[in-house]
């Protein structure tokens, strides 16, 4: 198992953080957001062709930030559940990862794949 280490301050309210495999020790591509207060983390792959959400490097989020957004077709998930809800992969989920915030710290664990 992987664990990612990052400061509660580093994942504020609608600035998803993208962690390259590689950076900070991750182990595959990292999506962390902060959302209604809870740090949540998925897989940064997108259900419909496994590519990141910022294929094209812009903002994940919709323009109404209520959604993640992938670059590549469009595809829309909500921010609690990774939950595909408008595009090409409508229905199918983001990978859930585990994270735990507790004492200023965001434990991300990856588990193997
Ligand atoms: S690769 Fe994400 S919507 Fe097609």
């Amino acid at each position: 198992m992987t664990v990612v280490i990052l400061r509660t301050e580093e994942i504020e309210e609608g600035r998803p953080v993208l962690l390259p495999a590689g950076e900070r020790g991750a182990a595959t591509n990292l999506l962390v957001l902060r959302h209604g207060g809870t740090v949540r983390a998925y897989r940064n792959a997108c259900p419909h062709m496994g590519i990141p959400l910022d294929w094209v490097p812009e903002r994940v989020l919709s323009r109404s930030g209520r959604y993640l957004k992938c670059t590549g077709h469009g595809a829309l998930f909500r921010p609690e559940d990774g939950l595909c809800v408008r595009g090409p992969c409508h229905g199918e989920a983001l990978t859930a990862v585990s994270a735990k915030e507790d004492g200023g710290r965001v434990e991300i664990a990856e588990e193997p794949r």
